[in-house]
């Protein structure tokens, strides 16, 4: 089997998904959960956008130490520069150098002709060949380049000692045999190209990702790029489970495998959909809700007779456990750490007491608690925010032919519990204008949304918002049996972050990414 290196991109194209801000906590909770994956590559970010994204990238480049952290750059001194001081600490350093190479690119974006970004390029290659061994460069809006041009784009890079080339689908605007034909192409036409990696980085916007990611690997792609549940600008990246999954499934048809830790993905997908507040849909490939229910009759008669009548893979490779036992308020304290060491949990003798009895509170007001209960009881305090503001009561008004009220009391640092009282034109409204009093601080509502976290009439809600406040940014989330609580400590939660941001929030430089 052929080696297919894992290139994630989740901390970079992923974190470019609209409304979606990650700290640098977020992100390195992450990085760990990457590396459990097993990806080989990991890009943590862009150094140069800000003083903020090139801290997170160096507190990501010396948390984990199985994997090369890559820091990505445009095509200038600058920005290499920034990528050197981030990266430093790293175990595996890497840059990613990129420019755009398309006709469209060259004449409206950066108003240059082939020559001159050939010779950019070049540079900035041979610039940051002094400080990195490893290096990527990439062709950005490869697919759109004329293939005469993209060839001797390619060839200078080898020459100028790049390790991997990267050919982007940009736009995600070609279809699987056209980009497959690219690396037949590159292959048979680049001198020593034997000397790199061809790397595959595919957009989804007309839902040909995975498909064209395939058929680079059938074409000789060595190395794949993506996100975790395919999140990224626009309509997304490659999701990297999906492509993982095929070459497991159909192994012998393309005679090409990853070496990620398979049962690694759902937990990796649960947690990147968490922290980012993007939710994976029920039918999505692989890790959706849905991926592996069967729901009409005829299916689920064949599944009992022989389940690979409608299973071309099980739920289990990736990660997903058929749960046997539910807890519930009975539960001792042994039954719950055997269910969380079945759900890959292993925590300290201090972790364990808190969980446990948040979960003793949790099943008093839940008869049966399921996987998914404790799993989201587990996460939520999987990444401690300090604490500015703290919910400690709520108390709501509604009725629907009377204005909704509601009023908060909120714990403070060094200063007496502050009690606040408001109106709105809704029972949220008015918790988050009650909030809004007591804090003093004035916030924007980016977005709000809400999930349940299993099933049933009594199933815990899971909060998810987005505050502004000018230019910082910062999501919270919130947990709780009442959705009405779970709202309230998703702002503060949100709150509390944006406090912590502002305080070091620089600008982020505008990067043509
Ligand atoms: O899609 C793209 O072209 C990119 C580059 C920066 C590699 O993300
Ligand atoms: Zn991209």
């Amino acid at each position: 089997m052929r080696k297919i290196y894992v290139f994630d991109t989740t901390l970079r194209d992923g974190e470019q998904s609209p409304g979606v801000n990650l700290n640098t906590r977020e992100k390195v909770e992450i990085a760990y959960q990457l590396e459990k994956l097993g990806i080989d590559r990991m890009e943590a970010g862009f150094p140069a956008a800000s003083p903020g994204d090139l801290a997170s990238v160096n507190a990501v480049a010396r948390a984990v130490k199985n994997v090369t952290v890559i820091g990505l750059s445009r095509s200038r001194e600058t920005d290499i520069d920034a990528v050197k001081e981030a990266l430093q600490g790293a175990q595996d350093p890497c840059i990613h150098i990129f420019l755009a190479t398309s006709p469209i690119h060259r004449q409206h974006k950066l108003r240059m002709d082939k020559a001159q970004v050939l010779e950019t390029a070049q540079s900035a290659i041979r610039y940051a060949k002094k400080y990195f061994p490893k290096l990527e460069f990439s062709l950005e809006d490869a697919g759109r380049t004329e293939y005469d041009f993209m060839a001797e784009m390619v060839g200078m890079a080898i020459r100028e000692g790049a390790n991997v080339v990267n050919i982007p689908d940009t736009v995600g605007y070609l279809n699987p045999s056209e980009y497959g034909a690219i690396f037949k192409y590159l292959k048979e036409n680049v001198p020593d190209i034997e000397r790199v990696q061809l790397s595959a980085h595919c957009h989804n916007d007309l839902g040909m990702a995975t498909a064209n990611t395939l058929a680079a690997i059938q074409n000789g792609a060595d190395q794949i790029e993506g996100t975790i549940n395919g999140i990224g600008e626009r309509a997304g990246n490659t999701a990297i489970e999906e492509v993982a999954l095929a070459l497991e499934t159909r192994a012998e048809f393309f005679g090409a495998k990853t070496s990620l830790t398979l049962s690694e993905i759902s937990r990796t997908s649960r947690l990147v959909s968490k922290l980012t507040g993007m939710v994976v849909p029920g039918n999505k490939a692989i890790v959706g809700a849905n991926a592996f229910a069967h729901e009409s009759g005829i299916h689920q008669d064949g599944m009992l007779k022989e389940k690979t009548t409608y299973e071309i893979m099980t739920p289990e490779t990736i990660g997903l456990k058929e749960s046997k036992l539910v807890l519930g308020k009975h539960s001792g304290r042994h039954a719950f750490r055997d269910k969380l060491s079945d759900l890959g949990y292993d925590l300290s003798e201090e972790e364990l007491n808190t969980a446990f009895s948040r979960f003793k509170d949790l099943a008093d007001k839940k008869k049966e608690v399921s996987d998914e209960d404790i799993l989201a009881l587990i996460e939520e305090k999987l990444i401690d925010t300090p604490e500015v503001f703290r919910l400690q009561t709520i108390y709501v008004t509604y009725g629907n032919k009377a204005v909704p009220t509601a009023k908060v009391i909120i714990d403070a640092p060094e200063a007496e519990p502050i009690v606040a009282e408001a109106e709105g034109n809704g029972s949220v409204d008015a918790i988050y204008n009650a909030i809004d009093k007591a804090t003093g601080e004035e916030v924007t509502l980016g977005d709000y949304s809400i999930k349940s976290v299993s099933r049933g009439k009594d199933a815990q809600g899971e909060v998810h918002v987005v505050l502004s406040q000018g230019e910082v940014a910062a999501q919270g989330r919130g947990l709780s049996t009442d959705i009405l609580e779970a709202s309230a400590r998703a702002y503060i939660d949100a709150l509390n972050k944006l406090l912590e941001k502002r305080k070091t929030y620089t600008k982020r430089e505008h990067a043509s990414l």
